[in-house]
């Protein structure tokens, strides 16, 4: 066929991956400033940003389509200006709940946008965005990708990647990859039971991810194997406990995302 597609861009490095998830949820509220900033201070490799947009197109971090469970609002961001959604409170629902890590701080914090986020970090961090339910956007695609080349964040000169883009929506992907193949991509896959990967699958995965993130209690270590044989990195997510951490290991997967990435570094840094 005339179509010539793009190669994938491999993540070179053996290093393992310590993946903030949401940022250092355990400790801060998730996708919240703070929540980065402690990630930074605890040297996780990564800090994982979940994107949504306003009604205006702004990408902002929040796992959810709703803004109920991680702010004092009500309702769908999309629904919401930027303006409107920066009157939200996006802490004092993790003081409420966990006591235990309750700060001050966190009584005043806002959703951030995508734009503060690299405005506050640079290039000082690595970054790994998932596009959350980017089909119920607009072009969210070109957006991220706008904002990565504003901030001067691609064609990074670096041992490992400054950016990974991540998402479960396969043809989100696959547009990001046409648009800039320079950023390695990973596709999320969660498995009810047992993960497989068809021999179909992998090799449409080959056309545009560099790897896969997949749910920890779905895979072993030969699972891992093949997708690593198969050219696909794997990521596992979320973990939580110190034993699912060391499972991951284990299994030598390539990274792991992680609510309390100073666990993973401890025991990285002891065996
Ligand atoms: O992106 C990997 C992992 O974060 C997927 O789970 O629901 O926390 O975005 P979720
Ligand atoms: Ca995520």
């Amino acid at each position: 066929g005339g179509c010539k597609g793009s190669e994938v861009t491999p993540i070179a490095s053996d290093e393992f991956f310590v993946i903030a998830h949401r940022g250092a949820s355990t400790y801060a509220p998730e996708h919240t400033m703070v929540a980065y900033e402690v990630a930074e201070q605890l040297g996780a490799t990564y800090i994982e940003i979940d994107l949504q947009m306003t009604k205006d197109g702004s990408l902002i971090a929040m796992h959810d389509e709703k803004v109920d469970r991680t702010t004092d609002g009500e309702g769908l961001v999309k629904d919401f200006t930027l303006e409107e959604l920066k009157e939200l409170n996006a802490g004092k629902w993790f003081n409420d709940a966990y006591p235990e890590f309750a700060n001050e701080v966190y009584e005043k914090v806002r959703v951030p946008t995508l734009r503060e986020i690299f405005e506050n970090f640079g290039d000082r961090v690595n970054y790994y965005i998932e596009m959350k339910s980017p089909k119920i956007y607009e072009d969210m695609e070109e957006e991220l990708l706008a904002l990565l080349e504003e901030y001067n964040l691609l064609n990074h000169q670096s041992e490992i990647p400054k950016v990974i883009v991540q998402s479960f929506n396969r043809a989100s992907l696959i547009e990001f990859h046409e648009l800039e193949p320079s950023i390695p991509l990973i596709q999320l896959l969660s498995y009810k039971e047992k993960a497989e990967l068809t021999n179909q699958e992998i090799k449409s995965l080959n056309i545009y991810a560099s790897g896969i993130g997949v749910n920890v209690n779905a895979v072993d270590g030969t699972f891992i194997h093949e997708a690593q044989e198969n050219g696909l990195k794997v990521h596992l997510f979320s973990l939580k406990s110190e034993a699912d951490i060391k499972k991951a290991l284990i299994y030598k997967a390539d990274g792991i995302f992680a609510d309390a990435p100073n666990i993973a570094i401890d025991i990285l840094q002891n065996t």
